[in-house]
Formats: C-alpha cells, sequence, structure tokens
C-alpha cells in the first residue's frame, strides 16, 4: 500500500514539477510581523508611516474602498487630525437640487476616493492593467502579509535571454515573472514627520502592515477575545470536574 502512494507522489510530483517551473515567480520572504501569532497585534507608528507610504505613492493607481477616514482613529490620530487628513480629498457628492453631482472636501465619514472614475479609466493609465483595490488584497493572496512584502521589494532586472513585453516588469515574485505595476519602492521614497527607517525593505514592511489593517481592522479585539475565550474555558473545566466529584462523592464505586 505504502508503495502504491509511493507511485502516486511521484507521478503527481514529475506531472506537476515542469508546470511549477514554466510558471516562474513565488519566491516569497517569510518575516516576522506583529500582528501574527495568539498575541498579534499592531505597532501604531508603523501603520501611520505605512498610511503615509499608502497616501503618497500607491494611492495614485490603488484604491482603499473600504476604508473610511474616521476608521484611521485606531491608527492612533485624533478627530481633528482625521478631519484634516479627510479634508486635503475631494469626494463626489449630489445630486444637488439641480441634479447635478459636485464635489467637495471629504469629511470623516467618506470613504477614500477611488484614484480613477472606473475600471477602463485604471486600465487605460496602466497599459490595459487594472491596479486593485487594496483594502483586502493581504486577505486575498495567500500567506498576503509575506506575498505583498515580497512583491514590493522583489523588482529585478530581467534575465539577459528574457525579452520583456513593454510596460512590463520583471517581478521574482509575481507568478509568470511579469507584471504590469512599475516598481513603487526605492527607499527614501517619503519623509516621515518623526523620522524614521526608509530604506526599500522598511518602507515595504510598514506599508504591508497598514494594508492589514485595513484587511482586517478588527484582529486585535479578535485576538484577545480568543484569549479571554479560552482561559474562561480552562477555568470552567476545574469547575466542572470539582462539581462532578462533589456531585458523585457520596456514590458507592
Ligand atoms: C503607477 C501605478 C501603480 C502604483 C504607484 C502602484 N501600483 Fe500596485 N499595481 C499597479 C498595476 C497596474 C497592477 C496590476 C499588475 C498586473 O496585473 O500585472 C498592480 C498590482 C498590485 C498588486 C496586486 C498583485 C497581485 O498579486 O495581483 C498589489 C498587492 C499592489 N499592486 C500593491 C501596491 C502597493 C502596496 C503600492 C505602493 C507601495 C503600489 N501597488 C503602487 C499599479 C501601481
Amino acid at each position: 500500500m505504502r508503495r502504491l502512494f509511493a507511485i502516486i507522489a511521484v507521478f503527481f510530483g514529475l506531472g506537476l514539477a515542469p508546470v511549477l517551473a514554466a510558471e516562474g515567480g513565488g519566491e516569497i520572504e517569510k518575516r516576522d510581523w506583529s500582528f501574527e501569532g495568539v498575541f498579534g497585534h499592531f505597532d501604531k507608528a508603523a501603520l501611520q508611516r505605512g498610511f503615509q507610504v499608502y497616501r503618497e505613492i500607491c494611492a495614485s493607481c490603488h484604491g482603499l474602498d473600504y476604508i473610511a477616514f474616521r476608521n484611521l482613529s485606531a491608527l492612533g490620530y485624533s478627530q481633528a487630525e482625521i478631519k484634516a487628513i479627510a479634508a486635503e480629498y475631494e469626494v463626489t457628492d449630489g445630486p444637488d437640487d439641480a441634479g447635478d453631482m459636485f464635489q467637495r472636501p471629504a469629511i470623516p465619514a467618506d470613504r477614500f476616493p477611488a484614484p480613477f472614475a472606473n475600471e477602463n479609466a485604471a486600465r487605460a493609465a496602466n497599459g490595459g492593467a487594472y491596479p486593485p483595490d487594496l483594502s483586502l488584497i493581504v486577505k486575498a493572496r495567500p500567506d498576503g502579509a509575506n506575498y505583498l512584502y515580497s512583491l514590493l521589494v522583489g523588482y529585478d532586472d530581467p534575465p539577459a535571454d528574457l525579452q520583456m513585453p513593454d510596460g512590463m516588469y520583471y517581478s521574482r515574485v509575481y507568478s509568470g515573472n511579469q507584471i504590469a505595476m512599475p516598481q513603487p519602492l526605492f527607499g527614501d521614497d517619503v519623509v516621515f514627520a518623526l523620522g524614521g527607517d526608509t530604506s526599500m525593505e522598511a518602507l515595504a514592511a510598514d506599508v504591508t502592515a497598514f494594508l492589514a489593517w485595513t484587511a482586517e481592522p478588527e484582529l486585535e479585539s479578535r485576538k484577545r477575545i480568543g484569549i479571554a475565550v479560552m482561559l474562561f474555558l480552562v477555568v470552567m473545566c476545574f469547575v466542572s470536574y470539582g462539581s462532578m466529584r462533589y456531585i458523585w462523592a457520596d456514590v458507592e464505586k
């Protein structure tokens, strides 16, 4: 039986190997993230830095549809700061009394406005490729945080024998090794008001943390509740064992 399994495994392995080799990409670097594990939590300073990277670099192509400005309070911003951040954006509102849509400065209750009017406009500006909304991207890709980080730092010159089509860039990570997103981070792309590492790796890690938060803002409370529930169950375990002993104490064996 075991031999049969071995034969099947080799058969499938051989069948799959050339497919995997032909696909390319997938060189994912594993990192330790503060938000992983049972006691996972977000580092607010990193989230604020990552938000700045998103705003100054990624936002020109990628939307953040599911996040409203008021959600930024979780990053440690005060109400006044959130109002000021929102006011820097314009959103479409309406219709007004004449039936026309109009532009107005955003308020904390608004969501981040999308960089393009619609998908066709986004594709037209990006050589036919669609920059996906980033709100949920960390959940939408397997091993999301490591994948995103690796994608951002995974650009390279193409091997000499590979002819890259126009508007495509070589990536060690993206499946097929060709991605339509030009390398977004090079290091020193932003200036942090409070200082901090602005190497390409540090910026990629910060924006990854920020996008892990947008994908699951309730992560910290979920983990806290999980720990509380486990503690409760452990205590209840002892209580039920004690009461079982107590109830059955008088029954002869
Ligand atoms: C100049 C426009 C542009 C900028 C700036 C940009 N991107 Fe992209 N991005 C794209 C395009 C276009 C695609 C689609 C790529 C494709 O389909 O080959 C993409 C795809 C992606 C993907 C999806 C990859 C996948 O697995 O499908 C992620 C994640 C991403 N970008 C993250 C970012 C982050 C984070 C930043 C900021 C640090 C950023 N991008 C900046 C244009 C951009």
